[in-house]
């Protein structure tokens, strides 16, 4: 996946995938085409309560870990910083009125941010509206961080800047490992030549993180 995928290869290639899977399904291996093995998604939290430092939520939507684990690196960055930081999945808050500022972070998948990401938005939106509101996206295109690349990428967040434009964006590299996926995301990305690996840039993703401090 170094060259961007269009959503049209991404449809075409999931058709193909999705009639493959039909037949599996059909064949009785349901269980087999969308086991997916334990992912690691943590809550966490890093800091004291000071009294004068921020008390800053890193919610994030991950689906093979990599973002959970930007997520934390964000978080302790922060901390190190004298913050008070909860790092959650998304799914596991309920309230934000303890946070003065909200960071999201999400996985992209076909060109989009996981649909528990968007829902986090519209679900918090008039809070969200009311502190300091950044957003990070963890994919694959960005492993050749080319101008091209990045415009590309930055069109994924358009959906979320529509909703609730953030002050600060980041745009990550993320990992392809093919045991963290399940059949069918695994011979769609055999199918699109995507790299495997861990293509993160943690300096970059530190850097970010302490100018968001
Ligand atoms: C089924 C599937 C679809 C993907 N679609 C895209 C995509 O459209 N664009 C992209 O840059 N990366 C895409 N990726 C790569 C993921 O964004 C990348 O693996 C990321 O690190 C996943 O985050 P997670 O481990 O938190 O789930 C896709 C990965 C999978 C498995």
């Amino acid at each position: 996946m170094s060259q961007p995928i269009s959503r049209r290869t991404f449809l075409k290639t999931s058709a193909i995938t999705a009639a493959a899977g039909g037949i599996v399904l059909c064949g009785g291996g349901a269980f087999a085409a969308t086991y997916r093995p334990p992912i690691d998604l943590p809550t966490t939290s890093y800091g004291e309560n000071t009294m004068t430092n921020q008390h800053i939520l890193i919610a994030y939507a991950s689906k093979a870990g990599s973002t959970a684990e930007v997520a934390q690196r964000i978080g302790k960055v922060l901390a190190d910083a004298g913050q008070r930081v909860d790092v959650q999945p998304v799914t596991e808050v309920k309230d934000l009125s303890a946070y003065s500022a909200v960071v999201l972070g999400s996985a992209i998948r076909a060109g989009h941010l996981l649909p528990k990401a968007m829902q986090f938005i519209e679900t918090h939106r008039q809070e969200l509206a009311q502190k300091p509101f950044s957003a990070f996206i963890v994919c694959l295109t960005l492993k050749d961080d080319t101008p091209e690349n990045r415009k590309t990428v930055s069109a994924y967040l358009d959906p979320l800047r529509a909703m609730l434009p953030p002050a600060h964006e980041g745009m990550f590299a993320g990992v392809m490992d093919s045991s963290k996926l399940n059949f069918l995301e695994r011979t769609l990305m055999k199918m699109m030549k995507a790299p495997s690996g861990d293509f993160r840039r943690w300096d970059e993703i530190e850097r970010w993180a302490a100018a968001l401090a």
